[in-house]
C-alpha cells in the first residue's frame, strides 16, 4: 500500500490552502475526494452516455439505462448481495434509513413496539426512528456505551425483548471509530425476530462488507464517502422485506400503472426510485468501486489502523489532550479528541490556518457527546491517500494551536 502514489491520483489534494500551505485533508468521515479515474468517468458519462433512464424511446436513453442497471449489478457484487433487486439507489445514507423507517416501519410498527438503536448513532440513524415512534406510538430505546467506547452488550441483551421490532446500529461510529460487533447484535436480533438495519456509512468505505455474510436485513451507505460522486446512496434490503414495503415517494418510474382509481407500484427496486434518479452519479460510481477493489479493502483498513496508531502515539504526548473511544485495533481510521481549555472549533480554526482540515463540533451525534459529558470534539478521519506525513502535520499543528491557546 503506497499512499503517496494514491495521493497523486487525487488532483484536489495537490492544492495549496489559500495559496500558501499544502493541504492536509483529514475530514474523510464527512466526505472523501475523487480520483482522476472517477472524474474521467463523470466526464465520460456527460460527454457520451447521459440521458434519462427507463423511459427511452431512443438510443441514448437505452445506453444510459443499460449503464444504470450495470451500476446496480456492480454495487450488488461489491457488497455481496445475492440479487440485484436488493440494491436501491437513493440520495445517500440518510435517505436510505428514512426509506426503511417509513416504507417498512410505518407498516409494521404500532403502539408499545420497541425500536432499539445505540447511544453512538449519527442523527440520521436516530431521528428517523424518533419520527417513526411519533407516528406509530412505538418507543425508541438506546443501547448504552461503556467507558471504552464500545456498546454494552449485556445492557443490549437486557434491552432487547419480544417487543423489539427493529434494531438499527452503526457498523462503525462516525465519532469514535468503534467497529460494532454485528454478529453479536444479529444473534440478539434473531432471538426475538427483530429486523436489523446497519448504518454502513463509515464502514463500507473502509473495510470489506459482505451483506450476505453479515446476515443483516437492511444496509445503508453513501457513495461520496467512498471516492464516488455525491448525491448518491445505496439501500441494500432483503428482497422479501423490500417486496412487502410500500413506496415512500410517489411519482414517475415507481409505478406499474396509474388510473383515476389509484396506482399499482412497480416491482422492487424501481418502486423506491421515484422521479429522475441520480443518473450521472450512479453511472460513475463503479469507477470508485473499481479503485477501491484495486487497492483492496483489507489493505485500506490496515493502513488506516497504522495511521491511527501513529496519531494516538503522537497526540497522546500533547498536554491536556484526551483521545475518545477505543484503541486503534478496534476501530476504523477515526481519531476524535478534546483538549483541556481549548474549544474544538477554535482548534479546527487554528489547524485550518496551517492547512490541516479536520471536523469540529458534535458531528451529528449529540446523544453520544452528551453521554461523554462534552459539547463537542475535534475529529480527524483518514483514508487511503493519507500518509505518515499527514499525521506529523496534524500533530505539529495541534501542538502549535495548544501552545497558542494556553
Ligand atoms: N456524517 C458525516 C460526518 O460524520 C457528515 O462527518
Amino acid at each position: 500500500m503506497d499512499p503517496h502514489a494514491y495521493k497523486q491520483d487525487f488532483p484536489i489534494l495537490s492544492q495549496r490552502v489559500r495559496g500558501t500551505q499544502p493541504l492536509t485533508y483529514l475530514d474523510n468521515g464527512a466526505s472523501t475526494h475523487r480520483p482522476q479515474s472517477v472524474i474521467d468517468a463523470q466526464i465520460q458519462v456527460d460527454t457520451e452516455c447521459y440521458s434519462n433512464v427507463h423511459r427511452g424511446a431512443h438510443w441514448l436513453s437505452d445506453v444510459a439505462t443499460d449503464r444504470y442497471e450495470e451500476s446496480r449489478d456492480r454495487v450488488q457484487q461489491f457488497i455481496g448481495a445475492s440479487d440485484n433487486r436488493e440494491v436501491v439507489f437513493t440520495s445517500g445514507t440518510t435517505a436510505s434509513i428514512n426509506l426503511v423507517a417509513r416504507g417498512w416501519g410505518d407498516k409494521h410498527l404500532g403502539e408499545n413496539d420497541e425500536i432499539v438503536i445505540s447511544e453512538m448513532e449519527h442523527h440520521s440513524n436516530i431521528v428517523p426512528w424518533q419520527q417513526l415512534a411519533e407516528r406509530t406510538g412505538a418507543v425508541v430505546k438506546f443501547i448504552p456505551i461503556d467507558q471504552t467506547g464500545h456498546l454494552d452488550l449485556e445492557a443490549a441483551e437486557d434491552l432487547i425483548s419480544s417487543r423489539t421490532k427493529v434494531i438499527a446500529f452503526a457498523h462503525a461510529s462516525n465519532v469514535l471509530g468503534t467497529i460494532n460487533p454485528v454478529a453479536d447484535l444479529m444473534r440478539l436480533a434473531n432471538a426475538v425476530g427483530a429486523v436489523t438495519v446497519l448504518d454502513a456509512a463509515q464502514s463500507a468505505p473502509h473495510m470489506k462488507l459482505n451483506v450476505t455474510d453479515l446476515g443483516v436485513d437492511f444496509v445503508a451507505f453513501s457513495a461520496h464517502k467512498m471516492l464516488g460522486p455525491n448525491g448518491l446512496g445505496v439501500l441494500y434490503g432483503r428482497a422479501s422485506l423490500l417486496e412487502g414495503m410500500d413506496p415512500v415517494l410517489g411519482g414517475g418510474s415507481m409505478i406499474h400503472s396509474v388510473s383515476v382509481d389509484g396506482y399499482v407500484p412497480a416491482a422492487i427496486p424501481t418502486r423506491f426510485e421515484a422521479g429522475t434518479p441520480a443518473i450521472g452519479q450512479a453511472l460513475a460510481f463503479p469507477a470508485a468501486l473499481d479503485y477501491l477493489d484495486a487497492v483492496g479493502l483489507d489493505a485500506i483498513h490496515a493502513h488506516e489502523q497504522q495511521l491511527c496508531e501513529l496519531a494516538h502515539r503522537q497526540l497522546a504526548e500533547i498536554r491536556g489532550l484526551t483521545i475518545l473511544g477505543p484503541e486503534p485495533a478496534q476501530k476504523t481510521g477515526i481519531v476524535s479528541f478534546v483538549v483541556d481549555g481549548v474549544h474544538p472549533q477554535d482548534l479546527a480554526f487554528a489547524l485550518d490556518q496551517q492547512g490541516v482540515a479536520i471536523r469540529a463540533g458534535h458531528h451529528c451525534a449529540m446523544p453520544l457527546h452528551a453521554k461523554l459529558g462534552i459539547p463537542a470534539s475535534a475529529r480527524c478521519s483518514f483514508y487511503l491517500y493519507n500518509t505518515e506525513e499527514d499525521v506529523a502535520a496534524l500533530t505539529a499543528a495541534v501542538r502549535k494551536a495548544v501552545n497558542l491557546f494556553s
